[in-house]
């Protein structure tokens, strides 16, 4: 189960935005997915309280999808920080020759929108695994710092990003030291480890610092025992499907995760991200999410 520290952190506003009547199940099937995710998500804005320098926003797991909620309620709010750990693009397989970024519609438009708001950084989640040069020539342009295995210093605080396991495994393969790639259309797993060594610098830096972790499954085996003030993940989408604050499944952990949603140890926090993915799976009882944390 989930482990809230309610003695430091206070959920002070969790408003709708925007709620759509749930459609009977027997819908669900026949209905294409984006108008099934219009239908069944609402998202909401979640405020934590933590000992933060400034405030931050996070934003993980849009999938390129359209964001007109997300650039009304960061425009109302004006954070100082805005943090996107990890998918923001939606797929992306070995063998494509055009740049990832140019088959996302809404990718480059939302990185504009953030970048003018405020500083802001992207580290690389599952789905940017295929980011080549080109893409991130693209990023650059839109004023957002990608992060790959890398920090940065920005008003005032040290922003790192971890670099999801994924991405390394394409970078095998582009390297043609993957011969097996890709088996039956999907992204073998031949890493299956992120590269942690670099945050042993990161972790000695004077200051407070922030690490955008898109695996929130991370946290117990690689990033707890470490020196850092702030985890920022996604990835999990809440769960799914969720039974009062119990997830049902997420990728990398599986059944009844534990680390789908809210704070953790006082400093890990995870959205339930901004949209679905390509699976037909609806949410239930599970909201996309953008989360502030504000100084307490
Ligand atoms: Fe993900």
């Amino acid at each position: 189960m989930f482990v809230f520290h309610a003695g430091i952190i206070s959920v002070v506003l969790s408003r709708v935005i925007a709620r759509k009547r749930i459609p009977p199940a027997q819908d669900i099937c026949k209905t294409p997915r984006k108008e099934i995710e219009r239908r069944l998500t609402a998202i909401v804005e979640t405020v934590y309280r933590l000992p933060v320098p400034l405030p931050v926003a996070l934003l993980t797991d849009l999938h390129n999808h359209p964001f007109g909620a997300v650039g009304r309620s960061l425009a109302a709010r004006r954070p100082e920080l805005i943090c996107l750990a990890g998918d923001v693009f939606f797929g992306g397989l070995p063998g494509r020759d055009a740049p990832l970024v140019l088959t996302q519609k809404h990718v480059l438009p939302f990185l504009r929108l953030c970048a003018g708001i405020a500083p802001t950084f992207l580290s690389i989640g599952n789905h940017e695994l295929t980011l080549r040069e080109p893409d991130i020539a693209l990023i650059r342009e839109t004023g957002v710092t990608l992060l790959d295995n890398a920090w940065a210093r920005c008003r005032g605080v040290w922003v790192g990003g971890l670099t999801s396991h994924h991405a390394l495994d394409y970078r095998l393969y582009r390297e043609g030291k993957a011969e097996l790639y890709p088996v039956r259309g999907k992204i073998a797993h031949l890493i299956t480890e992120p590269e942690t060594a670099w945050l042993d610098g990161f972790e000695r830096l004077p200051g407070y610092k922030i690490l955008l972790s898109h695996h929130p499954e991370y946290y117990p085996k690689y990033l707890r025992g470490r020196d850092i003030d702030l985890i920022l993940s996604g990835h999990a989408h809440g769960g799914q499907w969720r039974i009062g604050k119990q997830g049902i499944f997420a990728p990398g952990q599986g059944l009844f995760p534990k680390l789908t949603s809210g704070v953790h140890d006082g400093r890990l926090v995870i959205s339930r991200g901004l949209s679905n993915t390509a699976a037909p799976v609806p949410r239930l009882n599970n909201p996309t999410e953008i989360v502030y944390i504000e100084p307490a």
